[in-house]
């Protein structure tokens, strides 16, 4: 779904590339995160999936696009299909916290009836439910980050990018953000994160991508912030101690089980003309953060450095 060739990117006027032949590749359904000291290029990764920067050399899919070849017109329609989420917030001041949600579906002409159904059921999801009348001065800051994520996500996109999402966060409300966009990402949506946050990092044990200077540097799944990943033994050998966190069954995710992660090709382009009024999207539960954190097998994920066909 989301794919990385060779992939540089040198802002004018510098020497060093911001990101320096970067290979990569999320499949559809992915929670990764990109980790990297200040400067290593995490919001650059961000930004050419968006197309707001476009690559120096190398080659983007997004979502089936090649982002070189996309000309300017299709860019709204791939930016429909990427939520994103920022370090601060970017709400609207005057707004309610409904408002500024819905204006995410208005801004892509949806029905009215569906603005009324989809946002209380949005809010719901990131567990602002009462809090629709109010302002954004009158939210804590993680209540803000969740409006935010309830605007990034209204519309069902296929893809959430979270730049720093936790930045302006104390710790606790940090992980309720990290555990709230797993909770997205349990709907199929693929969700990548860009942190420093090791606390939230490490808890989640998700794949980790690690960037330094623009290389990147590691690629973990299960990973560890500061080790870069959980040596096989060891997850072992917590899963058997703590069989409580242990999966029934190994969850088949990184083997790849499109069907449980498919959102369906109308779900692909929503808002988009055609595409059905209702997301196809079933929302899991709110209380899925009680499931315990899913152990996955495979420690390592090799480079796979060129995957050709289009997604
Ligand atoms: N618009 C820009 N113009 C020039 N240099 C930039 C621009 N944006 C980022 N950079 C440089 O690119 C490198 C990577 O930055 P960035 O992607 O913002 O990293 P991170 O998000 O990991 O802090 C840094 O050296 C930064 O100074
Ligand atoms: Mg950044």
């Amino acid at each position: 779904m989301i794919l990385f060739e060779n992939v540089t990117k040198t802002y004018p006027r510098t020497t060093r590339p911001a990101l320096d032949d970067v290979n990569l590749e999320i499949p559809r359904g992915e929670f990764a995160f990109v980790v990297g000291t200040s400067g290593s290029g995490k919001s650059t990764l961000m930004q050419l999936v968006m197309k707001e920067q476009d690559a120096t050399r190398g080659r983007i899919l997004v979502a089936g696009r090649d982002l070189d070849r996309l000309p300017e017109r299709k860019v709204p329609a791939l930016r429909r299909e990427i939520g994103c989420v920022f370090q601060d917030f970017r709400l609207l001041p005057n707004k309610t916290v409904f408002q500024n949600v819905a204006y995410a579906l208005q801004v892509l002409g949806s029905s009215r009836a569906r603005i009324r159904q989809t946002v209380p059921e949005t809010l719901e999801l990131v567990g602002l439910a009462g809090m629709e009348k109010r302002l954004p001065h009158q939210l804590s800051g993680g209540e803000q980050q969740r409006v935010a994520i309830a605007r990034a996500f209204v519309n069902r996109p296929p893809i959430l990018l979270a730049d720093e999402p936790t930045g302006n966060l104390d710790p606790d409300t940090s992980l309720g953000i990290v555990q709230l966009l797993d909770r997205i990402n349990r709907t199929g949506t693929t969700v990548v994160m860009a942190t420093h946050d090791t606390v939230t990092v490490n808890a989640m044990r998700k794949r980790v991508i690690r960037l330094d200077r623009g290389v990147l540097v590691s690629d973990m799944e299960a990973g560890d912030y500061t080790t870069g990943s959980i040596p096989r033994v060891r997850l072992e050998e917590e899963t058997s101690a703590r069989p409580a966190d242990a999966p029934e069954v190994p969850d088949g995710y990184d083997d790849g089980d499109p069907a449980a992660y498919d959102h369906g090709d109308a779900a692909q382009a929503p808002g988009a003309p055609g595409a059905p009024d209702e997301p196809s999207v079933t929302m899991p539960p709110i209380g899925r953060d009680e499931d315990a954190p899913r152990a996955r097998g495979g420690i390592f994920r090799r480079h796979k450095a060129v995957q050709t066909s289009d997604r």
